[in-house]
């Protein structure tokens, strides 16, 4: 098991980041401290599962050579009080690792070095692996997450939100993420309902972390572009918070872009979702009903750092939208042609380019996608 050293949760502990690195060669390897052989001996196996080949320093002195650039640190409980006693600069992404049960004294030096937390082997080797193997992690800058709702009901928010994905699938990877159980299944929409891989289901049954790859490549996909989804089988499901915090880190840290679908009901798991979000959009169509849908969740949202609106036909100017609720309006987009034919063929709602859904998902990604080309 991983015991964090302050007992909070390990998720939040782990994003904790009181002295984030500096800015390092992505060739720096993680360094491990020890001069326990049998320890050594259960972590190199380890860490060439992740496929990374790490320093290994077998006192505290040299270990301060690569100290602050490895972008991971693993100390032996062996070596734990004597690199403490060095003082160390206090560094993210540190770990005091035992292959035997930790003595209690062993948290008190752990929280010593600043380490986020104990790592027991065998039973956390798993969660190491996916640690280790997040270095190898060819999108070492975060994704820029989109958050997608409905001002109202069947505004158009799902097919806005696979729109999204299918538009920043093209020009690398991307992944929709559904967060509304009641919804119709993204990879229904997507025409990804027969792919193999995981669902929300399955990750619910997951514990611990997972690494950036290990979600990328579990999830179904076409292409570039993934979908973490539910599996429908008529029984009601809900979002679990720890299985949504998980899948969001990991989702972010091996994508370019990330789109979440979320419901309007109002859920303390959805507003923290939200909050997350690097930007957000409220869809919702031109009509008195829709302006005031939109308005609701301005209010719910009022904190947001980045929210604007996607407005659906042409009844209502953008202008006279955009004062109503107070929202920039991103885009506004006539209704998509032939929209039930194309994800009934399983092209998802993004079936031609050039229709007003591919226009409006081009607007809402441009300045992502440039400064992630950039
Ligand atoms: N851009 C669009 N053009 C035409 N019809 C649309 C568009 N977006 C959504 N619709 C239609 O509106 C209905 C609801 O869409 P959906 O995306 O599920 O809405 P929401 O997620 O906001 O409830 C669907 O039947 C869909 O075909
Ligand atoms: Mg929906």
């Amino acid at each position: 098991m991983t015991v964090p050293v302050d007992g909070d949760n390990l998720l939040m502990n782990r994003n904790r980041s009181p002295h984030p690195s500096p800015a390092r060669p992505a060739d720096v390897p993680p360094l491990v401290v020890t001069a326990d052989d049998d320890l050594l001996a259960s972590l190199l196996p380890l860490a060439a599962a992740a496929d990374v080949a790490p320093t290994i320093a077998r006192d505290p002195r040299s270990a301060l050579t690569t100290w602050t650039r490895a972008p991971v640190v693993l100390v032996g409980a062996d070596l734990a009080t004597a690199m403490a006693r060095v003082a160390p600069e206090l560094r993210a992404r540190s770990y005091v690792v035992t292959d035997v049960r930790p003595p209690d004294q062993l948290f008190r030096t752990a929280l010593d070095l600043g380490a986020e937390s104990v790592i027991e082997l065998p039973g956390s080797a798993d969660w190491l692996v996916e640690l280790l193997a997040d270095l190898t992690e060819r999108h070492p800058e975060r994704a820029h997450v989109i958050g997608v709702i409905g001002g109202t009901g069947g505004a158009g928010a799902t097919t806005f939100a696979c729109a999204l994905g299918q538009w920043a699938a093209r020009s690398g990877d991307a992944v929709v993420v559904d967060c509304d159980p009641q919804g119709p299944g993204l990879d229904r929409m997507l025409g990804l309902e027969r792919s193999e891989g995981f669902r929300w289901d399955a990750l619910c049954r997951t514990t611990g972390r997972l690494s950036a790859r290990s979600l990328r490549e579990a999830l179904p996909r076409r292409g570039t572009l993934g979908v973490l989804s539910w599996y429908v089988d008529g029984r009601p499901q809900t979002l679990q918070a720890f299985a949504v915090r998980e899948a969001l880190s990991a989702a972010r840290r091996g994508h370019r872009v990330v789109v979440v679908d979320l419901p309007r009901s109002p859920d303390p798991l959805v507003d923290e979702v939200a909050a997350r979000c690097d930007q957000l959009v409220v869809v919702t169509v031109g009509s008195v009903v829709g302006v005031a849908g939109a308005a609701r969740m301005r209010a719910r949202f009022a904190d947001h750092a980045d929210p604007g609106v996607v407005l659906r036909g042409e009844a209502f100017a953008a202008g006279e939208v955009a004062r109503a609720v107070g929202l920039p309006v991103r885009a506004q987009m006539r209704d998509q042609r032939g929209l039930a034919e194309a994800v009934d063929l399983g092209f998802g709602p993004l079936r031609s380019l050039r229709g007003p859904l591919a226009r409006a998902a081009a607007r809402v990604l441009e300045a992502p996608l440039a400064e992630a080309a950039a």
